[in-house]
């Protein structure tokens, strides 16, 4: 047992690919101080662990250890059953692509005015750069925040909140200690990045909370921003989301989607520079106004670089799966890479290729970037838009080369795998003949 949970750290990725090798589509893995863990890597199996969120699969309290000291009890990505489904229903008609799409041009005006202040005179990675500007899609869209000296400081805080959110000494404090830890001045005689931690979630909170302030005394009735609709929602009973339950909400919404969306951006231009034929299509494509090829860049770059590594479920009860019976209290887990790269999926599942995606036969089995079930990511229609435009819109500026020809390696990052340099590349301006201009 020791030995799998020291693999697992160094390199989950590589281990649980060498007991695919081994053992199949299904397999345990024992790690120290968890419940087993049974990983799957076969479309047919995933889809049979997402149908557990009809039944016996829990996704919420599986999150709890790590995320609720971040995003605190009333969090999406936390709860479970009747709690879940209301701020899922809350939060749907924001979502909702019918909503999302809107946001098509503010998306393209946040990424034209980032990009015009890139520095490109040497290599340089991409992640950091799309951090800056998926943080910014979040700081408008999302918390609609208008007030520039709030979003200053919540441009500054939110980023250094995420980074002290992930500090494995977090994850080592019972979850029963936050309590104690929230509400007492204990907090301040705690080893440094705790007490920093809280710290930061304190100055983000009271800026949260003034925000919150402010819109109920002052509602924008045509607001489109996600806290809008928050605001003005209503459950089944009538009842209105808490201050606390918006500040929930607000900074699950942060955490699950600004950084994946960053990691998404970074893998698809690392896959691109080193695929060119696929690089060259889409800026074809893009110069006559086509978007079919760069839906499907999007596409088959969310299956060949998974941006979340697994899709655990604790189970309440037995379950049958691939002829083996996995009894209640054992974790089941999708491990997303291996399903996107599964044979049984996709044909040559390790070719970076677009044109997979491309007519009516796509295919989509096996395609869970997102996840799957109940539990599936409520964001996805806006990453999916967001990485379009943002795509669209950096290409239309620039144009870029890799900096090494061998791929960069899959890092795990928290719950993330990130491209090992953030996806380090050159770029020069584009001519301006070559692509409609984006400014
Ligand atoms: C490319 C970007 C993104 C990727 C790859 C991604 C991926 C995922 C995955 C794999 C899950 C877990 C699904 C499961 O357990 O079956 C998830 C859940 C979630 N995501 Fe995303 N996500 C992205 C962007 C976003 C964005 C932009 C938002 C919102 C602003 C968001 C909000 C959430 C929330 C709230 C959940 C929890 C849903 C629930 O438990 O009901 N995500 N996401």
């Amino acid at each position: 047992m020791p030995l799998q949970t020291v693999q697992m750290v160094r390199d989950p990725l590589r281990f649980i690919g060498r007991c695919e090798e081994r053992f199949g589509p299904i397999f345990r893995v024992r790690l120290l101080g968890y419940p087993n863990y049974v990983y799957v890597t076969d479309p047919s199996l995933a889809r049979q662990v997402y149908a557990t969120d009809r039944t016996v699969g829990r996704a919420g309290v599986v999150r709890r250890d790590f995320l609720e000291p971040l995003v605190g009890e009333n969090s999406l990505l936390c709860l479970e059953g009747e709690a879940w489904l209301r701020q899922r229903k809350l939060l749907g008609p924001a979502f909702h692509r019918r909503n999302v799409d809107g946001y098509e041009e503010e998306i393209r005006w946040i990424s034209r005015t980032a990009l015009r202040s890139w520095d490109i005179s040497g290599p340089f990675s991409l992640r950091p750069r799309f951090q800056e500007i998926t943080l910014e899609v979040i700081l408008q869209l999302v918390l609609g925040v208008r007030d520039s000296k709030r979003k200053h400081h919540l441009r500054q805080l939110l980023p250094a909140l995420i980074d002290a959110g992930s500090s494995p000494l977090l994850w080592a404090v019972p979850a029963r200690a936050w309590t104690v830890l929230n509400a007492s001045k204990l907090a301040r005689r705690l080893p440094h990045p705790l007490r920093k931690f809280l710290s930061l979630r304190d100055q983000v909170d009271r800026l949260i909370y003034a925000e919150i302030a402010d819109r109920r005394r002052d509602p924008d009735m045509d607001g489109t921003d996600v806290l809008s609709l928050l605001i003005a929602g209503r459950d089944e009973d009538g009842a209105a989301m808490s201050d606390l339950e918006l500040r929930d909400e607000l900074l699950t919404l942060l955490e699950a989607g600004h950084e994946t969306t960053a990691t998404a951006l970074a893998w698809c231009f690392e896959r691109l520079v080193r695929t060119p034929d696929s690089l060259a299509r889409l800026e074809d494509d893009l110069a006559t106004g086509g978007q079919a090829y760069l839906e499907a860049v999007v596409k088959e770059s969310l299956r060949a670089r998974s941006v979340v590594f697994d899709t655990p479920r604790l189970l309440e009860g037995p379950i049958e799966l691939g002829g083996y019976t996995v009894p209640a209290g054992w974790h089941v887990a999708p491990a997303l890479a291996l399903v996107q790269n599964s044979r049984s999926g996709f044909d040559e599942p390790q070719e970076f290729r677009p044109e997979r995606f491309l007519g009516g036969d796509s295919p989509v089995d096996g395609w869970i970037p997102f996840g799957g079930g109940k539990r599936h990511c409520v964001g996805s229609h806006l990453a999916l838009l967001e990485l379009r435009v943002i795509i669209e819109e950096t290409l239309k500026r620039f144009e870029f080369k890799a900096v090494d020809a061998a791929p960069e390696a899959i890092r795990p990052v928290h719950v993330t795998l990130v491209p090992g340099n953030e996806a380090r590349v050159r770029a020069r301006l584009r001519a301006v003949a070559s692509l409609p201009a984006s400014v």
